[in-house]
């Protein structure tokens, strides 16, 4: 016997519906569950359904005789059959990517030009903006319109200008190799801005790459490397006078079914590697192939952030560097964030601009 019903072609376990049941004693008026999954009849089954336009109306064979309705839409958005159920289809992009600059007034004032703005990040793991005032601090006003600050122990914001006796390398004029920010925090910054307040006289170019482009790359080409990257993990460590961080991750981050989730690349921060001596020279030969398709002409994009550009991108699939070493004062200020906040303020622009 079945354990499904077939809707618009689809079909949807009984469990799995008596489990999403909308009704008023199923569900909280904030939409939150009340009955407890664990406590279901896994053998449900139904007595009665009628389908309609509008959805589907079920009587459970309970003995209450629990009804429910589905509506369309909510089935529809929430179909698992015949759809791919863990396929990221995020474009992927390389060297030769436009990126969208939106003017920072209108974001402002027009909740779609923001909404664009944070859909591009989301989509390709970056987004731009221009016109941002160059007062200091401005990125934090910038922050606020879409989520938090993550503070660290660089401070709500940190500042990318030269200083004597750096304990970071970012805080020297020196070209820095593309990498991810932070790889020995966890959690791990998932997003990350850079605000450019004074361009450099010369140099100071910025470097960027898809990480899941160049992970693909390698997956394709290079599967061996690719399974070595995201099998085995590599230790990242930062340590100053007042702070002492460390953490295990691979380079290359994948779910069950083998979808890039995230990288980990960090040049500068990478402590000894202890993979297992057997492993350890294919290990850097993976670890060197990747970090050569990164930096390929096929991946890398340089561009040159003029003042009051500042960029803000997904710390987790996006690798950033500067290419060349600044010369003259350059003056970024940069501060990290969470991909939540800014993926729900897109979820609830979206209602208001339709
Ligand atoms: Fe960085
Ligand atoms: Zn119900």
């Amino acid at each position: 016997m079945n354990d499904f019903l077939i809707y618009e072609s689809k079909r949807f376990h009984y469990l799995w519906l008596r489990d999403n049941c909308q009704c008023h004693p199923c569900r909280h008026d904030s939409g939150q569950r009340l009955h407890e999954t664990w406590l279901l009849d896994s053998k449900i089954a139904i007595l009665t359904s009628e389908t309609s336009n509008a959805g589907v109306k079920v009587i459970w064979d309970t003995p209450d005789q629990h009804e429910s309705f589905y509506p369309h839409d909510f089935l529809m958005a929430n179909c698992y059959d015949k759809f791919p159920t863990s396929g990221d289809k995020l474009p992927r992009w390389g060297s030769d990517f436009q990126m969208t600059s939106y003017d920072y007034a209108q974001v402002l004032e027009d909740d779609a030009v923001k909404l664009s703005w944070l859909n591009d990040v989301i989509k390709f793991g970056i987004g731009k903006l221009h016109n941002v005032p160059t007062n200091p601090s401005t990125i934090l006003n910038v922050v606020s319109e879409f989520g938090f600050v993550r503070s660290t122990n660089y401070g709500d914001l940190f500042e990318v200008v030269s200083v004597e006796k750096a304990e970071n390398l970012a805080f020297t004029p020196l070209p820095l190799s593309l990498h991810t920010d932070n790889p020995y925090r966890d959690p791990v910054p998932t997003l990350q801005l850079l605000h450019c307040l004074v361009k450099a006289e010369v140099g100071g170019v910025t470097a960027l790459a898809d990480g899941f482009k160049a992970a693909e790359i390698l997956q394709k080409e290079h599967p061996k490397a690719f399974e070595l990257l995201s099998t085995y993990k590599a230790k990242f460590r930062f340590a100053s006078d007042d702070a002492i961080l460390e953490h295990s991750g691979c380079m290359i981050e994948t779910d069950k079914q083998n979808q890039i989730m995230a990288v980990r690349i960090n040049n500068r921060s990478c402590a000894p590697i202890n993979v297992p001596f057997d492993i350890m020279s294919s290990f850097y030969e993976a670890y060197q192939l990747f970090a050569a398709i990164l930096h390929s002409d096929a991946c890398k994009l340089t561009t040159t952030l003029e003042s009051g550009e500042l960029i803000i991108f997904d710390n987790q699939r996006v690798l950033h560097g500067r290419e060349v070493q600044a010369i003259g004062a350059r003056h970024l200020q940069g501060c990290y964030a969470d991909r939540d906040g800014l993926k729900s303020t897109a979820a609830t622009l979206v209602n208001k601009v339709v």
